[in-house]
């Protein structure tokens, strides 16, 4: 049976401690989550009501080539971001973003190829590439005043000539950047200068706070030529465990490397994906307004708050997502503080050293949740935090 909404200011930790949650249930009873990348928030009523007519008339097997409306409402969303020229067969549906992630660092790299990324970034992002015996090069991003912003003199000095892919998460998890024109079209220019593929997840594409989403295959017909983008529904609509993604790619050959490299493994999609996602597209605009206006102003109030109880803790407000990256290396116990603040404040957090080399001591807070529920684990931090530096 379904349960009552409540509204986003209303959402109740009992109500959200579903058996179902892992986000909810990985930690004891009484830690508060703000850890994996769900919203606290209830879907779209016009998701739910899809899902619900789904489920009264059809669950057999999906075209895999999607529905011909969700792959318009695709085309239509790319080409509103600037990239124009898909066509329909451009598109690889896949049962979410990560298998999809894993699949083109098979069909697109050898055992032994090096493969670079920004660091901290999003954990799979590595496992896919060392998973398979591809080696990552780490390139940590810069951190001043400023912001976070791409290391482009120290990319140069870890390039090689067995480096074969760039790969992007754009807006970036977990710093909630959302990179500029002018940043990608330097990376443009440093993939073309060292040949490389590029990778790019733009699954956050959606959740912009500031600035715009800038497709990297939009670039320029040489670049599109030499990237894969991944994306899907979940982030911007909060369906996770439904699943759904598509590789996105002008070159063909790229799209066929990586069937061929995963021929019979990817399974088809899931029809609940596909009818959400289009549903989502077509009608969700409305709720995933509001949703980012009530993101950011969470956004905000973590900034102004962290700038008042904790000036210690070093958080650039995110451009994009509703994750947000917190150092606090200024504290002596900052490497254990993952543990302590579940233990000892109640509060579960994602730890710094799965993002990359050179994490200890930052930690992942996700804020898309009440502003209730995200003030008593700040203050539940803050509280630990002080009764052990003071
Ligand atoms: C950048 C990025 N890519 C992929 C995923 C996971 O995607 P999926 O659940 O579609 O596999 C996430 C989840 O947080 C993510 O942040």
């Amino acid at each position: 049976m379904l349960k009552a909404m409540p509204n986003f200011d209303a959402l109740e930790p009992a109500y959200l401690r579903d058996q179902y949650s892992i986000k909810w249930n990985l930690y004891p009873e009484g830690v508060l989550p703000l850890w994996v990348a769900d919203m606290d928030f209830p879907i779209a009523k016009e998701i739910k009501q899809a899902l619900i007519n789904r489920l009264e008339y059809n669950v057999g097997y999906p075209h895999m080539t999607g529905d011909p409306r969700l792959v318009s409402a695709i085309l239509e969303q790319q080409a509103g971001f600037g990239w124009t020229g898909l066509q329909p067969e451009h598109l690889m549906f896949v049962s979410s973003v990560v298998p999809g992630l894993y699949a083109s660092i098979l069909g697109l790299t050898h055992a032994g190829d090096e493969v670079l990324t920004q660091t901290p970034i999003y954990p799979p992002f590595l496992m896919s590439i060392r998973d398979h015996g591809r080696v990552a090069l780490e390139n940590p991003m810069l951190c001043d005043n400023n912001g976070w912003s791409i290391d482009f003199a120290h990319l140069e000095t870890l390039v090689t000539d067995s480096s074969k892919v760039f790969m992007l998460c754009n807006p970036q998890n977990p710093t909630g950047r959302v990179f500029t024109r002018a940043e990608l079209e330097q990376l443009a220019a440093f993939v073309l200068r060292h040949d490389l593929l590029v990778i790019s997840d733009e699954l956050h594409a959606m959740l912009i706070l500031e600035g715009e989403h800038i497709p990297f295959a939009s670039l320029s017909p040489e670049i599109a030529a030499r990237t894969v983008t991944l994306t899907g529904p979940c982030k911007a609509f909060n369906t996770a465990g439904i699943g759904g993604g598509v590789i996105l790619s002008n070159n063909l050959d790229l799209l066929n490397r990586i069937k061929a490299a995963t021929k019979g493994l990817m399974g088809h999609p899931s029809s609940f994906s596909l009818e959400m996602w289009r549903v989502g597209l077509e009608s969700g605009g409305t709720w995933l307004e509001e949703t980012l206006h009530y993101i950011r102003a969470n956004r905000d109030f973590l900034d102004s708050w962290l700038r008042q109880h904790l000036p210690e803790v070093r958080c650039i407000p995110a451009q994009g997502t509703y994750l947000a990256w917190m150092d606090f290396t200024k504290f002596s116990f900052a490497k254990d503080l993952h543990k302590i603040l579940i233990e000892e404040a109640k509060v579960g957090l994602n730890d710094g050293p799965p993002y990359g080399r050179g994490n200890e001591g930052w930690l992942r807070i996700n804020f898309a949740t009440s502003r209730a529920i995200l003030t008593e684990a700040l203050e539940r931090m803050e509280r630990c935090i002080r009764a052990r530096v003071d």
